[in-house]
């Protein structure tokens, strides 16, 4: 791994304020190859990918989650879609893979889930058996607000147990 791709890691964090500026598409495909690009269990590739750009469609996103509510003001949404079958660990690789290919271009962005998934489901027109794992927003950082919002991490070695429990 080169220092710039630790450090890209490390420094992303979910932030909930962005600028009212698109993203350029060159940058949307990358995000969405991300996503493409990651493993499956047995390389079942559950994960569908919804871009949702409309005001009106982010809104309607806005009222299935309930803490969604930056979701209009991000220039971009995309929902993962897990097909029947699919893990929630699939799913969660795609989307970290898709916001750390955003954040490498300066591109920050917060997983949002979808409490109310009927809705969601009705929202984005998905099949009754498909589930709505997670929607990603993406947007340049609104600069005025901390990234990180003072939130911690626990040290490493109150998480880390070496050989066994
Ligand atoms: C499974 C999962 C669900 C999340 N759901 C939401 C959500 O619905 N709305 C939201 O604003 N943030 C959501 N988040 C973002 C978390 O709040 C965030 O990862 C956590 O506060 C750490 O943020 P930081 O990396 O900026 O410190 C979710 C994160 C995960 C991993």
């Amino acid at each position: 791994m080169t220092p710039d791709a630790y450090r890209v890691i490390i420094s992303k964090r979910d932030t909930r304020h962005y600028l009212d500026k698109p993203i350029p598409d060159e940058t949307v495909q990358r995000i969405l190859q991300a996503g493409r690009m990651a493993g499956s269990s047995k390389n079942s590739q559950p994960v569908r990918y919804i871009v949702v750009r409309g005001a009106q469609g982010k809104a309607e996103l806005a009222g299935c989650g309930q803490y969604a509510h930056h979701l209009p003001s991000a220039p971009l949404v995309v929902a993962l879609v897990l097909v029947p079958g699919g893990g929630a660990f699939d799913a969660g690789r795609a989307a970290q893979n898709m916001m750390l290919a955003a954040w490498a271009e300066g591109v920050t962005s917060c997983p949002v889930a979808m409490h109310d998934q009927d809705r969601a489901r009705a929202v984005l027109g998905i099949p009754p058996d498909h589930s709505v794992a997670m929607v990603l927003a993406f947007g340049y950082p609104d600069r005025r607000y901390p990234l990180h919002g003072g939130r911690q991490r626990l040290p490493l070695h109150e998480l880390v147990h070496w050989e066994r429990w």
